[in-house]
């Protein structure tokens, strides 16, 4: 396997995990570049169901190496204790775990503000995972962060602390919420510090080594392409890079060393959170809860659901410069009569082949739909594309030529053998 960016085409929650793991086969390392642990990745390897959060699913393979990036923040306790979950599930982590000394640090009071703000928005909110996330990415941009090499250093991560404490206890106060003890978060984190400490390291230089001894990186991007902070539905987004792009400065790899750009969508759309989606479509939703899917791994909250939109994913091929797709959860699609695509948007009286820049506009739009028949039967069976119904292998063709991009992966369920190579 070339180096291999791989991304989510939509608004996040594609089915990533279960990708990553099936292609981590073929690879050496796997990276996180950016995100935190707002994301959750899950793999169900035979009868144990995995949730990833900060660490790479690289992970439940033998032998792979694991690199948390410098674009990514970490709440270090939190990691600590999916390091922990994951051992006491027997998965190794350890010496196959390296952790960027760049790496932002979420603290508690990010968390807070994370609450606070959106709360605070109203009917505008974001709905963030309330995980700290924006705030800490925040802090990163204002030159007010702390990082994984502060940490491991407890004299110097003490006396920052409590500057920053001190700053943002001057704010909380004023926005009447409770003051954080530095003496508790100070403790907390330093224990983190000391477990994680063998792990920190300059995975810059570490990649690089890598890539000059041949060895096969696939990056794993988390979110979605329209949750981009630059490029997604703004305000309505996560405060990274989601991306293509995002796996180089994430990780300190260069863009002539990526080979390949993987790009993985549903069979249909989902989201999680506020913000615009013009294919959502509640019915659909409903079908789909009643099935179990389309419950978030991180918050439980319960998925938007919306036919598949093509005029999002052509943009997100072009953002991303996606090679070729991997379609997952097509079995969601198996009992309907009748499917939708959305190929176009109207708004304003004008017709839409591209999607707005603004949010407001881009929920005005009204999609433009054509119908393709439904195979009414299960595909969980198939291992081949030509095991699937015509109506289905029908379906999959024209999402794939309506994005621009080649079909590389077509996946029926959320086991590692339900997955068709093209
Ligand atoms: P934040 O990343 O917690 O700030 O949340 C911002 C927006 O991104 C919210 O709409 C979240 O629901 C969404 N979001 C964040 N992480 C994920 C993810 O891993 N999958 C899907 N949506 C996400
Ligand atoms: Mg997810």
């Amino acid at each position: 396997m070339a180096n291999t960016i791989l991304v989510g085409a939509q608004w996040g929650d594609e089915g990533k995990g279960k990708i990553i793991d099936f292609l981590t086969e073929k690879a050496d390392i796997v990276v996180r570049s950016q995100g935190g642990n707002n994301a959750g990745h899950t793999v169900i390897c035979g009868s144990t169901k995995y949730v990833l959060h900060l660490i790479p699913s690289g992970i439940l393979r033998a032998g792979k190496a694991c690199v948390i990036g410098n674009g990514v923040v970490i709440d270090p306790v939190a990691l600590c204790s999916e390091i922990e979950g994951l051992r006491e599930k027997g998965v190794e982590v350890g010496a196959n775990l390296f952790i960027s000394d760049c790496a932002h640090l979420v603290f508690p009071y990010h968390k807070v503000l994370d609450e606070h703000r959106d709360l605070k928005k109203g009917s505008g909110k974001i709905g963030t995972t309330k995980r700290g996330i924006g705030p800490a990415y925040g802090d990163k941009a204002a030159r007010t962060g702390m990082r994984m090499s502060d940490l491991v250093q407890p004299e110097l991560f003490s006396s920052k602390l409590k500057a920053r404490l001190e700053e943002n206890n001057s704010i909380l106060k004023a926005l009447g919420e409770e003051r954080i003890d530095f003496g508790e978060v100070n403790a907390a984190y330093l224990r983190a510090g000391a477990l994680l400490a063998p792990m920190v390291t300059n995975t810059v230089v570490y990649l690089h080594q890598a890539l000059k001894e041949g060895r096969e990186v696939l990056f794993e991007g988390a979110q979605g392409t329209f949750l981009d902070l630059d490029h997604g539905t703004y305000p309505y987004v996560t405060s990274s890079n989601t991306t293509a792009g995002g796996a180089c400065t994430g990780s300190g790899v260069p863009p002539h060393r990526m080979d390949r750009v993987l790009g993985v969508m549903k069979a249909y759309t989902t989201r999680v959170g506020e913000g615009p989606f013009p294919t959502e479509n509640e019915a659909f939703g409903g079908r789909l809860h009643a099935m179990g899917r389309e419950f978030g791994a991180t918050t439980g909250r319960a998925r938007r659901c919306g036919w598949f939109d093509a005029v999002a994913t052509r943009y997100s091929a072009m953002i991303n410069g996606i090679d070729e797709l991997a379609v997952t959860n097509l079995d969601g699609l198996d009992q309907l009569d009748s499917i939708s695509i959305c190929t176009a948007y109207t708004n304003r009286g004008r017709t839409l082949e591209v999607p707005p820049s603004d949010a407001r506009q881009l929920a005005e739009c009204e999609p433009v739909y054509m119908e393709m028949p439904g195979w009414k039967s299960s595909t969980e069976d198939a291992r081949k594309f030509g095991d699937l119904p015509p109506d289905a292998r029908n379906y999959l063709e024209k999402i794939v030529s309506l994005t621009g991009a080649k079909l590389g992966i077509v996946s029926v369920g959320a086991h590692r053998d339900q997955t068709i190579v093209l």
